[in-house]
């Protein structure tokens, strides 16, 4: 998780991020993907501005009911936060200490206003943090309180393979190599496919020290 040295700053600050109009994002499964949407400097500075976040609301693995301990370390910032417990898993205003979850990164809120195509803000950013043998097994996004909102994933560090399939589970996949810099956005017929992160390539991005993934989904949990 740490950024290297010299790379914390860069040329962007106080800039508006992302050239506009966006480039066309290509279409992948049903979903949108902006390729390298984060240039190196962008990403460096959003793993600062995730850090931040983690300092305020520790990663943790959850267990799921049913008793297993998710491989994942998980955290979150907004006004709501996915978290799971003996009660199940749901959205909650606060971590399991109590505190309250911080705030949005920032740079994902600009990523989350260029690429979403609705004018209300997300009041939830999930954070997730894989270690290469991390994974998330197939699940669809239904835990939000309105289903019609989009999820906007913003992919740091190694390269990681989602693998997507239809709105029922089971049935046929398709596999898409998400890469640092690279922002998804889960909308339309495929908000609800069923999606899981199923392999890492350790090593394919230097942005972080060890080997790893941080993978960041923006959402609009609350009613
Ligand atoms: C998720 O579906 O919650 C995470 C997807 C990812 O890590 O890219
Ligand atoms: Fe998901």
């Amino acid at each position: 998780m740490e950024a290297k040295p010299g790379q914390e700053r860069d040329a962007h600050d106080g800039a508006a991020p992302f050239a506009a109009p966006l480039p066309a994002p290509r279409e992948v499964a049903g979903f949108a993907l902006h390729e390298a949407l984060l240039d190196r400097a962008l990403q460096a500075r959003l793993l600062e501005e995730v850090r931040e976040v983690l300092r305020a609301a520790p990663l943790r693995r959850y267990t799921v009911p049913g008793g297993r301990r998710m491989s994942v370390g998980m955290s979150a910032a907004g006004a709501l936060g996915w978290m799971s417990d003996g009660a199940g898993y749901r959205y909650a205003p606060a971590q399991p200490d109590g505190r309250p979850w911080p705030a949005i990164p920032p740079l994902a809120l600009e990523v989350w206003k260029a690429v979403s195509g609705v004018p209300r803000l997300p009041d939830s950013c999930l954070v997730n943090h894989y270690d290469p043998d991390a994974r998330m097994g197939m699940h669809s996004d239904r835990d939000e309180a309105c289903l019609d909102w989009p999820v906007v994933s913003i992919s740091l560090g190694d390269d990681g393979q989602l693998r997507v399939g239809g709105t029922e589970r089971g049935g046929r996949t398709q596999a898409i190599w998400l890469r640092s810099g690279d922002v998804l956005v889960m909308s339309g017929a495929a908000r609800l496919a069923y999606h899981g992160l199923t392999r890492l390539r350790p090593g394919t991005s230097t942005l972080m020290r060890a080997p790893g993934r941080v993978n960041l989904t923006l959402r609009i949990a609350g009613p």
